[in-house]
């Protein structure tokens, strides 16, 4: 099952415990027997036999995902203390909440593969690990906050409810209600935005230059073309991933066109337009350059980001040695009165 405890280094009794290897029965059955689940539709559970390749995959997938809503806690975070009104105020700070939360459970369902915490937060902290592009971006003004509820969020939805039907149960279980609450950022940022765009001249131009600021960056968050996506045949095949990443862009684009009209701003890509014959959007080229160039470290706010996770994490060691010195005694008392 999950767990939501503090990882306890091995001592002296665990030292004995067997590690897991793969199974002695024949490898062929069992990965016949795997294959047959996923193509059936079927869902994998931690104690089933899994390919070491779909273990390594979702672990990677679902790390990078935690990192994601932890990391991106930081853009939202630094407006809490800005916040135009308690109303406001208190929102942000349930929805930033919500994204921490969001991250342990994600990194509970990674847990269940067989990788501790602690090793994805060491490969978060070295700059090993990936978390989404869109954390690297600045939040210049309150604008931006509503923005990222509405686009940034947005995307994420669009991306995530199909993972609430991924192969792998516990990442599936945990995405229902991050979907859920994501929902409902999405829609308080919507209507941050929606009271801005009722009031002053300066309050709507500030809400059309965060759009302008955002857009794009969101689109490109769905990750790389279809084409160039080196993860994207695979995971679909073993049902980790639903929707591949244009269908998802595609669908994103979509459903934002109406939205943006209601609220009274323009999207700022002049080749946007209805196309008859896909019925779906067309919509102009993204700069995959800046992107790469934002997942390797070079964004504006990549280094700050990282820092920032590194000093917290950090700043929490008294916590978690009295976290720890505290269940080691529990233990201890456990086993004295059993024994
Ligand atoms: N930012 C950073 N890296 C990205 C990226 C992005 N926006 N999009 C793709 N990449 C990386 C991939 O991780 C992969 O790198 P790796 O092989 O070293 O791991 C590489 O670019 C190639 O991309 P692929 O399309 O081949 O990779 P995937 O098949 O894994 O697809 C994905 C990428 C669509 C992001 C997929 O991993 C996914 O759906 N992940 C789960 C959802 C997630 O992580 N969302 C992040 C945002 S969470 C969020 O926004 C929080 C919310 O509260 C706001």
């Amino acid at each position: 099952m999950y767990t939501q405890a503090l990882d306890l280094p091995p001592g002296p009794e665990d030292k004995a415990q067997p590690v897991r290897l793969a199974p002695s029965a024949d490898e062929a059955s069992l990965q016949a027997q795997f294959d047959r689940r996923i193509d059936a539709d079927g869902r994998i559970e931690p104690q089933d036999w899994m390919p070491e390749a779909y273990r390594k995959t979702l672990v990677r997938q679902i790390s990078q995902h935690a990192h994601s809503e932890i990391v991106g806690m930081l853009p939202e975070g630094n407006w809490i203390s800005r916040a135009p009104s308690l109303k406001r105020k208190a929102i942000l700070i349930a929805k930033v909440q919500d994204e921490g939360g969001h991250g342990l459970y994600l990194y509970s369902a990674a847990e269940t593969l067989g990788t501790s915490r602690d090793e994805m937060l060491a490969a978060l902290h070295s700059g090993r690990a990936k978390y989404s592009s869109i954390f690297n971006y600045p939040t210049l003004n309150w604008a931006d906050v509503g923005v990222i509820g509405w686009l940034v969020d947005g995307a994420a939805i669009m991306n995530q409810i199909p993972l609430c039907r991924c192969s792998y149960g516990p990442y599936a279980r945990a995405m229902v209600r991050v979907c859920k609450e994501e929902s409902f950022h999405q829609r308080q940022g919507y209507e941050a935005l929606l009271a801005m765009m009722q009031g002053t001249d300066e309050q709507k131009a500030m809400v059309q230059d965060a759009v302008n600021r955002w857009w794009w960056k969101c689109l490109a968050m769905f990750g790389p073309p279809d084409a160039d996506s080196p993860n994207s045949a695979q995971g679909m095949r073993w049902g980790i991933k639903r929707i591949s990443n244009d269908n998802l862009r595609q669908k994103f684009v979509d459903a934002t066109v109406p939205q943006a009209k209601v609220l009274g701003v323009t999207l700022p890509d002049p080749d946007l337009k209805w196309n008859e014959e896909r019925q779906q959007h067309d919509y102009g080229a993204i700069d995959w350059d800046e992107f790469w160039a934002t997942v390797n470290g070079e964004g504006p706010c990549n280094k700050e980001r990282l820092a920032t996770r590194v000093k917290a994490w950090n700043d929490g060691q008294w916590l978690r040695d009295a976290a720890l010195a505290h269940a080691r005694k529990q233990q201890q008392r456990t086993q004295k009165e059993a024994a």
